[in-house]
């Protein structure tokens, strides 16, 4: 996701220093490679050796040392970042960005660099509501600067509220999308995930093995791509992505109330969800007894979501679906997409191994609505997701004309 990107990580001086060590040993994960500069008060901290040994690069301290100034000066670095992080940046390094100041290595770095910069703040509550903070603030938001939020909870110095330096996997995703072309910017699009579950009494319930991660990356990486995404998701243990708007549903009919609520303004809808094709015709009131006798479950069918947005399909607006199937595979997805007025279907086969339920990993067929398939070898569902919003572009800007007919 980093590969080839080069991520100047400044740190300022507070408590929440030794969390950008986790940063950056996220950020190398990523393919990035990273550079540290440290200001004087950061290194009261965590020693400079930490994120040298982390980052597998010397660390940036000395705007006046001969070793830094013969190798590699701020300029130099400035000009080699693709990213600047600030992590964590306090109220005194956001003072001086807002008034320019340049008076050590880190911040005449961020008067001469060009790449964009994300900051992220971290700080005592009181010092981040202070009205000086929150001016500065805004005045490095119109300078272009962007901000990554602090969280809020317990602080360090024993008080409540906002301040905690944000979550690292939430400043790594940020960053991500900061390095990302906009290529879905001004569009709007939903993706379903997960399971539903219909309950037959209140703690029983139909559902199945979906774990929501295929739906989770499709909004993602829509979200890095710069779409307003909503995420329609049934229940899971997943975190939403950064910038996406998460609506819960637990049932089919839920799901279908809250994606029908929204669809008609989506330039593209994906439906990745599990929804269950059946519920119990009757859901009791009070937990089932056990009984010697046998118990019978009458379903009944579920509305089928998909079905229902092909028939209401604005123009213009891009319908995927997904067809999960243990037996002929293309023939059954290819009736789906027909029967649900779909502009393309991903053909999951359960099984095939590291694909379908629960993996990191998918293996799909991608078929359009003239036929053409596609195989895309075992990838993450990542990547399977960056393969789909790349055809959804392509339909989206007219490009895609064997899908339209
Ligand atoms: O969540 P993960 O663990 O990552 O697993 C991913 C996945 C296997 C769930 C996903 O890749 C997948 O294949 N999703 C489709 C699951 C499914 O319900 O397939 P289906 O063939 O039964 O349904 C076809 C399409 O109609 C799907 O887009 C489905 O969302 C939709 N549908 C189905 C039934 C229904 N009542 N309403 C619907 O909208």
């Amino acid at each position: 996701m980093l590969q080839g990107k080069t991520i100047l990580l400044g740190v300022s001086g507070g408590i929440a220093v030794y969390k950008a060590a986790e940063l950056v040993r996220l950020f190398v994960k990523a393919g990035g490679s990273v550079h540290v500069v440290m200001t004087a008060n950061a290194q009261q901290f965590v020693t400079p050796l930490t994120f040298q040994a982390l980052s597998n690069n010397p660390v940036g301290r000395d705007l006046f040392s001969m070793d830094s100034e013969s190798q590699i000066s701020h300029i130099q670095k400035a000009r080699m970042a693709d990213l600047v992080v600030l992590a964590p940046a306090t109220a005194n390094l956001m003072a001086k960005m807002a008034a320019g100041i340049a008076d050590d290595y880190l911040t005449t770095i961020l008067l001469a660099t060009t790449a964009p910069v994300l900051v992220c703040p971290a700080m005592n509550v009181k010092m981040w509501e202070h009205p000086a903070t929150q001016r500065n603030l805004k005045t490095l938001c119109e300078l272009g600067y962007r901000i990554e939020p602090p969280a809020s909870g317990f602080l360090a110095c024993q008080e409540e509220g906002a301040g905690r330096l944000a979550d690292p996997g939430d400043i790594l995703e940020s960053s991500i999308g900061l390095l990302t072309p906009p290529t879905l910017a001004g569009r709007s699009v939903l993706v379903s995930a997960g399971p539903t579950r219909e309950h037959f009494d209140p703690v029983r319930f139909l559902s199945n093995p979906s774990s929501g991660k295929m739906g989770y990356a499709l909004a993602r990486v829509a979200a890095r791509r710069s779409a307003r995404v909503f995420l329609v998701s049934g229940p899971c243990s997943l975190a939403p992505p950064p910038r996406v708007e998460r609506i819960c549903v637990t049932s089919a009919t839920q799901m279908r109330d809250a994606i029908l609520n929204l669809s008609s303004e989506q330039d593209a809808i994906v439906m990745t969800a599990a929804v269950s094709d059946y519920r119990p015709a009757r859901t009791a009131a009070h937990k089932v007894k056990k009984s010697p006798e046998d118990l019978s479950v009458l379903l009944e069918p579920n509305p089928d979501i998909l079905a229902s947005l092909g028939q209401i399909k604005p123009p213009g607006q891009v319908l995927v679906g997904f067809a999960a199937e243990t037996e002929n595979i293309t023939q059954n997805a290819q009736d789906k997409l027909v029967r649900k007025n779909l502009d393309f279907i991903v053909a999951n086969d359960l099984t095939r191994e590291g694909a379908g339920f629960c993996s990191d990993t998918n293996e799909v067929k991608i078929i359009g609505r003239g036929g053409e398939a596609s195989d895309l070898s075992l990838m993450t569902k990542e990547e399977v997701a960056a393969n789909i919003w790349d055809r959804v572009e392509r339909i989206l800007s007219g490009g895609d004309i064997e899908s339209q007919q």
